[in-house]
This record gives structure tokens, sequence and C-alpha cells, in this order.
């Protein structure tokens, strides 16, 4: 599964807490009742207005049961659609907070839509010339499905848009054309909001987006209406997907604060040195700082031969060892130069230190809001992997039955993304050829692809989506990079008169 979004989302999460599926149900279904619930009180208090005649022989009743109706109907769909999805698309996901973040979108644009339409319709100068049924062209959706894409992934960014077209194309009272151009317009945001490093490529995924919201509005004008409110309907059309990337940078920092999500812009903002912990990384461990910073190259290359999300690896991996603040000198890469602290230690004790550098890793993460993908990456970064350092050491224990070589494993999970994945190679991979003296190109080679062997036969990447082909392009680029390193450590002369 790929990290963006592109993972991120990627990237995709297990069943929330291996609940069974039956519990997920559930779940999913009393979440979808709450939903429900919050948009019947809108066609409660808007009912009259949006379904004018739909009250019939229920008469003044109406509102209530209608209300009651209405929750059951949006609980049942919103259930079905993303309980179905949940099941059968692998990078949709059912985690109780994403669903909460889509349900708190769809319900945002649903109030969007009712006040762009009421807002408009009060602008008596407008109201004369333009008809009232083309605000309807100025909803929202392109934005926010942009923001759906960009936070999880172009799966989810699908799902959402269909379903918030339905509920949306309520708030104008469920005309056909309206739903249609949400439909269309949302689709077409998201489909163009791949890759978004930085502000200047959301505002151009808006200006990208904005001749096919303003060509969709048009047509659909023409062909239901047909010439009257032609050009207005084109107008508005251009005006919603010139305006879907401002409002999707303004709703992004919104939504990565209040559901810990991290988009690439954030991890952009997250890479420079200025940030805490890096700071904290670079001044107590530089030795750790300059092995998260050739991870990353590493990482970043291996995603680039495989399309999978490069920005993210490269971040990640700056962030992955952050858990090792604190015990710098129990740590190989910051030991240069003085005593191995674990030889005057029993392997049981050193296994506790080195392993918990995930955990602690993790809790760091959620301390400074890193976002989940970069979380999920620390969690995973090793997977089930061995220590192997001490598994040597620890030989007589385990021949004793005093410890088993499972106790030398770290607690996982495994790598869930293409992201993971790739962090986890570039970090043995580097690890691996540090500790060789000189190695020419092909000695690099032989390392890398002995690592790499060695994770995909332990199990490692069972859980993640990278196929053979896949790992062995990022065996190369990895080998590739590492490789260019050690081959530009040339002597440097004591008479400084060699290099140029
Ligand atoms: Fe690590
Ligand atoms: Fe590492």
């Amino acid at each position: 599964m790929s990290g963006s979004k592109s993972a991120t989302r990627s990237s995709s999460l297990p069943p929330e807490n291996g609940a069974s599926p039956g519990g997920r149900y559930w779940r999913l279904l009393a979440l979808s009742l709450a939903s429900g619930a919050v948009f019947a009180v809108l066609f409660y208090l808007w009912g009259q207005e949006l379904f004018p005649r739909a009250a019939g022989r229920w008469g003044g009743t109406f509102p209530f049961v209608g209300a009651v109706a209405l929750t059951l109907a949006v609980a049942l769909f919103l259930s079905e659609w993303f309980g179905f999805a949940g099941r059968e698309v692998r990078k949709v996901r059912l985690a109780a907070r994403d669903f909460l973040f889509l349900c708190s979108l769809a319900l945002l644009l649903f109030f969007a839509a009712k006040a762009v339409i009421d807002l408009l319709a009060e602008i008596p100068a407008l109201g004369r010339g333009v008809p009232t049924r083309v605000y309807a062209y100025l909803i929202p959706l392109p934005a926010f499905a942009m923001v759906v894409r960009v936070l999880i992934n172009s799966e989810t960014s699908i799902l959402f848009t269909v379903a918030a077209s339905v509920l949306s194309a309520a708030a104008a009272s469920g005309s056909w054309p309206t739903l249609l151009f949400l439909l269309l317009s949302g689709t077409a945001g998201a489909a163009r909001a791949r890759r978004v490093p930085d502000r200047y490529r959301m505002l151009m995924v808006g200006v990208q987006t904005a001749p096919v919201c303003a060509l969709a509005a048009a047509a659909l004008e023409f062909s239901f209406h047909g010439g009257g409110g032609l050009l207005w309907a084109g107008i508005f059309g251009a005006v919603n997907g010139l305006l879907s990337g401002p409002i999707a940078l303004a709703v992004m920092p919104v939504a990565e604060s209040a559901f810990g999500y991290a988009s690439d812009i954030r991890l952009m903002e997250l890479s420079g040195t200025g940030h805490p912990l890096l700071s904290r990384l670079m001044m107590e461990m530089p030795g750790t700082f300059h092995h998260s910073v050739v991870v990353g190259t590493l990482a970043e290359a291996g995603a680039l031969a495989i399309g999978a999300n490069p920005v993210l690896c490269r971040v990640a991996a700056l962030y992955h060892d952050i858990g090792k603040l604190g015990k710098t000198q129990y740590f190989s890469e910051n030991q240069a130069g003085v005593a191995n602290v674990h030889d005057a230690m029993s392997p049981g004790l050193s296994r506790a230190v080195i392993l918990s550098h995930v955990k602690e890793g993790v809790r760091m993460a959620g301390e400074f809001r890193l976002g989940d993908r970069i979380t999920e990456i620390i969690a995973q970064h090793h997977g089930t992997s061995l220590l192997y350092c001490f598994l040597d050491k620890a030989r007589p224990m385990i021949q004793d039955r005093k410890a088993s070589e499972e106790m030398f494993r770290y607690p996982g999970p495994k790598p869930k993304t293409r992201e993971a994945a790739i962090i986890m190679l570039a970090d043995a991979t580097e690890a691996a050829v540090r500790s060789l003296d000189r190695p020419a190109p092909q000695k690099v080679d032989e390392t890398v692809t002995g690592i790499v062997n060695r994770i995909y036969l332990d199990g490692q990447l069972n859980e993640c989506d990278l196929t053979l082909r896949d790992l062995h392009a990022v065996g190369r680029a990895i080998s590739q990079v590492l490789a260019a390193i050690a081959h530009g450590r040339v002597d440097y002369p004591a008479d400084g008169k060699g290099a140029v």
C-alpha cells in the first residue's frame, strides 16, 4: 500500500485494535447512526424547505418522523457504503478517526452548500440576472475531495466524493444537475491532487480543476435547462475550481491538528532542522543524526525507483530513530572512540535498552504531533526482526533455555506500507555498509543484496504491497547511492593539495 495518501496514506491501517468483523460492523453502524442523526437535525431544520412535497399525510408530524427516517436512511447508506469499501478495497481505512473525519467533512460541506446557496439568494443584484439553480455550482466539493486525497488516499477520496455528493445535493433540493456536477467536480479535484508537496502545487491543482468544473457546469446547465444560465454556470464552475486550492489549504491544517494526519506539506515543514527533535538529535546524537540523513537519502532513492512517496520516506527516515534520544552511548553509531557499554552489560539488559527505542520513538512522535504516517513508520521500521548483534552473545543463555531467540526480536508490527518497508531496507543496509572498511561498489552491492534477501526471507515484508520487482528496484537504488557515498570517501592529502 502506498503511504499517500499516495500512501498514506498513505498508507493504510489494519483493522482497528484487532476488532472482530462483527464488532467492526456494529461500531461502524453506531458511528453511522450518530452521523445520520446530525444530518437528521439539519434535515429537520430545513426539511420543509428541502422537501416541500414530502410531508404528505404525516402533516404536522413530518419534521419528527422525517428526521427519524432520514437518520436511518443516511446511517444505512454510510455504513453500507464505507463498510463494503472497508471490506473489499484494501486501501480504505476503517479506523473510527477516519470515519469521524470524513463525516465531519461531509457535514461541513453540507453547511457550506446551504450557506452558499442561501447567501447568494440574499443578494438582490445577483438574483435579478442569475437563475438561483446555478448557485449550486459553487458547492466546494472539489476542495474537500482534494483534502481527503492529500490526507488519506485516492480510494477514500472517491468514496467520500460519492457519499458527500449525495448528501450535499440535498442542500440544493436534490437536483440531478447538482448531483452530477458534484460527482464530476469532486472526482476532478481528487484526480489532480496526486502529489502536493507545497502550497503552490495545491493552488495549481485548483487552477487545473477550474476548466473541468466550468465545462461540467455549463454542459449540465445547457442539457437540463437550455442556454439561459449557461454563462453563469460556467463562471460559477470556474470560480469553484479556482477557490478549491485556497479552501483546501485553509481546511488542511485544521484537519491535521484535530485528527493527527500529516500531509506532504506538513512533512516538508517537519524536514527542517529547526524542529526541536531534529535539533536535539543533531546536538546530542550526531552519529544517529548522520545515520538518519543517510537513511533518508537512500529511502528517497528507493521510493523514486518504484513510484512510492519520496517526501514521506525522506522525512520519516529523519525521525525514525528519535527514540534513541537520551540513550546516546547505547547505540553503535554514537560510540566512535569510546568503549562499547554493552560489553559490560548482560544480553538481556542490552536487548531491553535497544528494543525500547521503537516504543519511545512512537511516544515522542505522539508528544510532538508528528502525524500518523511518521508515527506508523517509527513503529514499523524494525518490524519483528532479530537483534542479531546480541544474539551470538545470548547463545549460551538460549542453549540453557534461560532465554529464547524470540525474545531477541523487535515487537513489531511489520511494515504495512511500501514506504515503511523501504525505510526498513535503507536502515538495515546503511548500518551494514557503514561497518565495512572502504568497500568497493561490488562489495556494497553484495552486502545490500544479502541484507535485502535476509529481510525478505525473515518474512518482514509479508504485510506490505512491495512486489519482488519493487524489492529488486529498491535494492538496486539503495546499492547505487551507498556505493557512491562509499566511493566519495577519498583520502585527503596531509599537505592539503590533493582534493579540488
Ligand atoms: Fe531503529
Ligand atoms: Fe536506524
